[in-house]
This record gives C-alpha cells, sequence and structure tokens, in this order.
C-alpha cells in the first residue's frame, strides 16, 4: 500500500493509501467517528463507520484525544462538502503517541494565552495558512528576482555600522569592538549592485524599537533589491511588478489558505501594474481635505495618516518625494528641488501601512561625504561605503519590502505577530 500524504490524496482517487497524521478535533456516535486529520501538508476529515472496521479500531476512533499521531489507512473519495474536495474511508488505525490536555482546545483562547503557546499554536489551520502564503510570498520573490537576471547575495548580520539612523540598534559585543545586529543589508547590497549588477537579499533585520503596533517587530525578514543603472522611476516599476506577481502567485497558488482565512480576494485580484503615484505634497494636501488639519509640510506620516491616503485608491500607493529632513542619510536629492529626495514609501491597501520603502542613491562622492557630516557617521566603518561612490560610481537605486507586513496585507491578517513564525516582539522573547 502507498504511504502519501493530505496534499497528494487527490492523486489516489478511489485508492487505499498510508497517511501519517494527527488529530485535531473529533465528532462521533454510536456508529460513526468523523476525525479531522492534519499532516502538515493539508486538512482532511476521515470517517469511521463501526460495521466498516474492526471493533478495536472504531474504539480507538471513539476515544482517540486532540493531537495524538498515528498512521492512518483508508480510500480517499470526493466529498464536495469539504473545502479541500476529498475525505478519507478509514479501514485502520495505527496509533503512534497518545497525547493528554493539549492546552489549545477549540474553545476560544485569549492571544496572550496563544501566544504563550507559539509552539503548539503554529499547528491550528489558521496559523497554517498564514504560514503558506508567508512559504508562497518567499518562493514568488524567489521566482520574480530570479527569472528577471537578479543575483541573491548575502549581506552580514554582524556589522559594525548602521544603515537606518543609530537610534534603534541592537548591540552587541564582538570580541573587542562593538557591533550591531543588521537593521538592512542595503549598503552591502549596494556594493554587491557594483559587483553584480542586479541583486537581491532575503534575511533578517533587527530594531531595538520601542513601539507596540501591530506593525512592528523586533525581528523580522526584508526582502532588499539593488540595481545598478537603474533610476527612481525605473525603480517604481521593478517594485509595482514584484508586488503584483506576489499577489498573483498567492492568488494562483493558495486559494485553499486565503479561503481559511475568509479573505476577501477580490481586492486582491485589483494589485496589478501600475500603481498610482502622489508626491508627499499632494499626500500632504489630500490628509488635509480629509481633516487631518494641523498636518504640516515636513512631518512624517504616521499609521492613521497612511491608513486614510489608502483609502482613496484601490490598490497600493507609492508616496514620493518625502522631505529631505525625515528620510535616511543615503537618499538622492531631487534634481530641481533641494528640499525632497528621489524617494517612494509603497502603501498597502485596507490600513496594511507602508510596505516597502526605497530610493534612489546618492552616487556623488561629494555630497556623500556631507551627508555623513551632518549624520555624524564617523569612523572606519563607514569607509568602505564612501570607495563605492570613487571607483566607478553609477546611479543606482533599491528597496526594502518588509515580508511581515506584505503577509499581514495579503492574507488579511490584523496583526504581523501572526505572520512570523516566532514573532520577536517588545516584550516576549518565549517561546
Ligand atoms: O523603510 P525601511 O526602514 O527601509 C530600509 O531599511 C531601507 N534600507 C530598505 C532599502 O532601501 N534597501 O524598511 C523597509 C521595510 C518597511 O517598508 C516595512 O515594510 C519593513 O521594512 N519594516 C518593518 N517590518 C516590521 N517591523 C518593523 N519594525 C519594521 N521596520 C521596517
Ligand atoms: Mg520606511
Amino acid at each position: 500500500m502507498k504511504t502519501t500524504t493530505i496534499s497528494q490524496a487527490p492523486n489516489y482517487h478511489e485508492q487505499t493509501v498510508k497517511i501519517g497524521a494527527w488529530l485535531t478535533n473529533k465528532r462521533s456516535s454510536g456508529k460513526i467517528a468523523f476525525l479531522q486529520l492534519r499532516d502538515g501538508t493539508g486538512f482532511i476529515q476521515g470517517v469511521v463507520v463501526k460495521n466498516d472496521v474492526s471493533e478495536e479500531t472504531f474504539q480507538l476512533a471513539k476515544n482517540i484525544t486532540q493531537e495524538s499521531s498515528m498512521y492512518i489507512t483508508g480510500k480517499i473519495v470526493e466529498d464536495a462538502r469539504s473545502p479541500f474536495g476529498y475525505e478519507l474511508q478509514v479501514s485502520d488505525i495505527e496509533l503512534i503517541h497518545e497525547a493528554h490536555d493539549y492546552p489549545i482546545t477549540p474553545k476560544e483562547h485569549g492571544t496572550e494565552f496563544l501566544m504563550d503557546h507559539r509552539h503548539l499554536w503554529l499547528r491550528s489551520k489558521r496559523q497554517h495558512a498564514v504560514m503558506k502564503i508567508r512559504n508562497e510570498i518567499i518562493r514568488a520573490t524567489y521566482q520574480f528576482f530570479n527569472d528577471n537576471g537578479y543575483v541573491k547575495i548575502d549581506p552580514p548580520i554582524l556589522t559594525g555600522s548602521s544603515a537606518e539612523g543609530t537610534t534603534e540598534l541592537f548591540h552587541t559585543k564582538y570580541f573587542d569592538e562593538e557591533a550591531y545586529l543588521s537593521q538592512s543589508g542595503q549598503l552591502y547590497m549596494e556594493a554587491a549592485a557594483m559587483a553584480f549588477g542586479k541583486v537581491f537579499s532575503f534575511g533578517p533585520t533587527f530594531r531595538a524599537e520601542k513601539s507596540k503596533t501591530r506593525r512592528h517587530l523586533i525581528e523580522f525578514w526584508m526582502i532588499e533589491p539593488e540595481m545598478a543603472f537603474v533610476e527612481h522611476e525605473e525603480s517604481l516599476e521593478i517594485q509595482e511588478n514584484y508586488v503584483s506577481f506576489v499577489v498573483q502567485s498567492v492568488l494562483k497558488n493558495c486559494k485553499l489558505e486565503l479561503q481559511a482565512l475568509d479573505r476577501d480576494i477580490s481586492s486582491l485580484e485589483k494589485v496589478q501594474a501600475p500603481f498610482p503615484r502622489i508626491t508627499y505634497d499632494e499626500a500632504i494636501e489630500l490628509l488635509k481635505e480629509k481633516g487631518f488639519t494641523d498636518i504640516e509640510w515636513g512631518e512624517d506620516f504616521g499609521a492613521p495618516h497612511e491608513t486614510a491616503i489608502a483609502e482613496s485608491f484601490d490598490k497600493p500607493v507609492f508616496i514620493t518625494n518625502y522631505p529631505t529632513g525625515i528620510k535616511a542619510f543615503y537618499m538622492k536629492p531631487h534634481p530641481e528641488r533641494e528640499d525632497v529626495v528621489l524617494c517612494a514609501d509603497l502603501i498597502a491597501p485596507e490600513g496594511y501601512g507602508e510596505i516597502i520603502g526605497g530610493s534612489q542613491r546618492i552616487d556623488d562622492l561629494e555630497l556623500m561625504e556631507q551627508r555623513y557630516e551632518e549624520h555624524g557617521l564617523t569612523g572606519e566603518a563607514y569607509q568602505w561605503y564612501l570607495e563605492l561612490r570613487k571607483y566607478g560610481s553609477v546611479p543606482h537605486s533599491g528597496f526594502g519590502l518588509g515580508l511581515e507586513r506584505t503577509v499581514a496585507w495579503i492574507a488579511g491578517v490584523d496583526h504581523v505577530r501572526e505572520t512570523i513564525p516566532f514573532p520577536r516582539l517588545l516584550n516576549r522573547l518565549y517561546p
């Protein structure tokens, strides 16, 4: 007999197979037991009919406890009522391990309780759906950049310099030196772009940010493409093509998961390039019209502002050309305006906020040196970055997409804590 997985079950229609599985829930009467099973690849209902199995098997089916593990044998048959489309007509059960008092029962639990049991909560149907969508976003990311001629380059995680300001750095000892955990691989990706042309990274980044919001993690994963000979406008085109590709891939390959999460897919179907663009100046005007009367030019946008702006569009929207004073030191000034930079934040629809921050980079050595001085970036640790402007400097642009905020948006999950397997939050390092 064939051993298989739940996701492969449709290939064994009307055949008898063996599956390694866990019990998530069950219901039984005198003559029949319904076992809700999962195996990591999917979910299926097993039906155990008293008259069709041995007495021993039927008793086992009736008494088996939540999260017990087993090898279960049965015939795969079509079932129009289940979203998966198939069920298992059970003929035999071989118990592997009996679980007792599984803490997460089918009743409602509070978020803190679930977060304390994250190592078990990951088994739930909802968390399974979110992580599968996360996995599809990662898969589609690699596909998009590989298909478009990018080389994956891995920047270091332990660094001697800061990339996004010095206030949110995690400090650590590096033998006798002071080191930080990477906030962004960008500066290293700029070096990589000068060596390989078009590059991307995908890795963990760290922000010692004392923010307790539904959009902030202390440890999060970022995708950071960097492109030589690409200017601001072309970078926006790459970003909208990339994000559209990712969303359309999830729609195509994660139908069951989106359904399990009750995600309204009509709003995702609209996510096709091109995306609208508004300048920071226009965004300020729009906010004033929407009743944010005290916002002033030069201020950064908070979550309520981003949500209000996003409401005016049914696709993600680029806000371009922010004031120099509220953006990072490396952004290239606008050629016609001293006070704004060639940058854009991409704001997701439905209140999910900024998912991408990107810009064209300063390629002029003198200007970069001037910015270094203004930002107090001194010391040997920063010298290598200046050298990129000394030897064959070229126009280049790049951006960073926050994976967890993107998962939250596409999966329709309110808080980023559910979009990463083991979230690191302001007050949480466990489990
Ligand atoms: O806007 P940020 O800070 O940009 C950079 O780090 C650039 N160096 C990227 C680049 O140009 N290569 O961060 C980029 C994205 C944000 O848009 C957001 O999606 C995500 O990273 N992000 C966070 N996600 C979760 N928790 C946090 N604390 C985050 N901070 C940023
Ligand atoms: Mg940003």
